[in-house]
């Protein structure tokens, strides 16, 4: 990992993380390819484009605050497919949990998120990480075993390494 950037919440890291990958992507492809496809089911703050990114359109997270912010798309989690399909030439990147946490515990699979990683790069797409939750889960921590299934760039970290 070559940069960290220190926020004070999982949402506002995933607002950094989300600004930057659009960013790049406008200066790198042009004005239209700003959109992010994240999983149904997700979770990723309840800041107004971490909330957008959250793919719970029937849940209270989302539902009495008018319109999602335009340019996110929803995929089904584990669904290599589905995530292939929800892309096109507005894409910028894809946006996961490595286990979602609502709904239950749903860890992605190893295929699931190898899969990714190779769409994105055949794609020209950024691959963007969000929760881990303990420091064990770190993805640069070579003792874990998901560090040789992909290297995430960029990810976000919090809760317990951030000291809560
Ligand atoms: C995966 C994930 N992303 C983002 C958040 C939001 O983090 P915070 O409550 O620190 O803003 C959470 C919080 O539970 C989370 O589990």
């Amino acid at each position: 990992m070559d940069k960290i950037f220190y926020q004070n919440s999982g949402a506002e890291a995933n607002e950094a993380m989300i600004k930057l990958a659009r960013k790049y992507s406008v200066e790198k492809y042009g004005p239209r390819r700003y959109g992010i496809v994240s999983a149904k089911m997700s979770f990723h703050g309840r800041t107004v484009g971490a909330m957008s990114a959250t793919g719970q359109p029937d849940n209270a997270c989302q539902q009495g605050f008018g319109d999602m912010t335009p340019g996110f798309t929803y995929a089904t989690f584990n669904d290599l497919a589905s995530f292939e399909a929800a892309i096109d030439d507005t894409t910028c990147a894809i946006m996961v949990e490595p286990v979602q946490g609502e709904g239950g515990v749903r860890p992605a699979t190893p295929e699931f998120l190898r899969g990714l990683r190779a769409l994105c790069d055949e794609r020209g797409l950024l691959l963007l990480l969000d929760g881990q939750r303990r420091p064990r889960d770190r993805p640069d921590d070579r003792r874990r075993p998901g560090h040789r299934v992909l290297r995430p760039r960029p990810c976000r970290q919090g809760r317990r390494g951030a000291g809560r």
